[in-house]
């Protein structure tokens, strides 16, 4: 088996190769494919850098598998699963934005146990190994400590389908008066590292792909913030919270009533 510091090592230095190649490619470039919707939009840079990040890994390590936004699953003979995110933020990196991350995570047998985030515009690389801590540029970081709802600086996120927008706007509605304030970040990676360095209390989406969490997911995590879904169901696709302590069940009580995980 793998050792997590050997895959972290991997996908780091993989993270910066494909984020300066995203970084020297921002400027001018524009929309080549939509997905879901019309708004779910594809660049050159996306399918370039997935494939370089594909490359790089198995050519390193050629009998693991591989999960990644643009290029889907690719099966592999070990025990080791990558999942990978060329840009999450395509919007903000279309429109020369800084929160844009290459996102690269480790699964060994099922389970996450190395993430790297790399944010390049803004010069951050965070990373995280399964019981290791969490780290941006090489320094320790911690969420902050939970505070009550109504003082949280609270993150989301909004899918593609204006059905699903439609219902993420009405939880928004309940959800806003009683926060400090909302960001709209605009990368489900990089709002989850903001929970890690507590840059915001606390993040929740509808809808999320595992390329968009796996990795930041575990940062967080190795930050102390606790992860998870509503009742009890583990952080996925219906809905992903991330905060810390009491912070956590605070906003999961006035998620669960609303519907947060559901299209309405
Ligand atoms: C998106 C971003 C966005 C989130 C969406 C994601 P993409 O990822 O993370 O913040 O709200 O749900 O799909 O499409 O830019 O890789």
């Amino acid at each position: 088996t793998a050792d997590p510091a050997d895959l972290l090592a991997l996908a780091a230095d993989t993270a910066r190769e494909a984020g300066a190649v995203a970084a020297d490619g921002q400027a001018g470039i524009g929309v080549l494919d939509t997905k879901s919707s019309p708004t779910d939009v594809v660049t050159a840079m996306d399918r370039a850098v997935e494939e370089l990040i594909r490359k790089r890994l198995l050519a390193a390590r050629p009998g693991d598998a591989v999960l990644g936004e643009e290029g889907g699953a690719a099966a592999g003979e070990s025990a080791v699963r990558w999942i990978v995110d060329p840009i999450d933020g395509t919007v903000n990196y279309l429109y020369g934005r800084e929160d844009w991350a290459v996102s690269i995570a480790a699964e060994a047998d099922g389970e996450v146990v190395a993430g790297v985030v790399a944010v390049p515009a803004r010069g951050d690389v965070y990373t995280a190994v399964l019981g290791g801590g969490a780290f941006c540029n090489g320094e320790p970081i911690a969420a902050a400590p939970a505070v009550p709802l109504d003082l949280a600086l609270v993150a989301t996120g909004f899918g593609y389908s204006s059905e699903r927008r439609a219902h993420q706007a009405e939880v928004l509605r309940q959800v806003l008066p009683r926060v400090r304030d909302i960001r709209r970040g605009g990368a489900a990676a990089v709002d989850l590292c903001g929970v890690a360095r507590g840059r915001c209390n606390a993040y929740y989406e509808r809808g999320l792909n595992p390329w968009d969490w796996a990795a930041a997911s575990l940062i967080a995590q190795e930050a102390g913030a606790r992860v998870g879904g509503l009742n009890g169901a583990p952080a996925g696709p219906d809905l992903f919270i991330a905060a810390p302590g009491d912070l956590f069940g605070e906003l999961h009580d006035l998620l669960e009533p609303l519907g947060a995980d559901t299209d309405g």
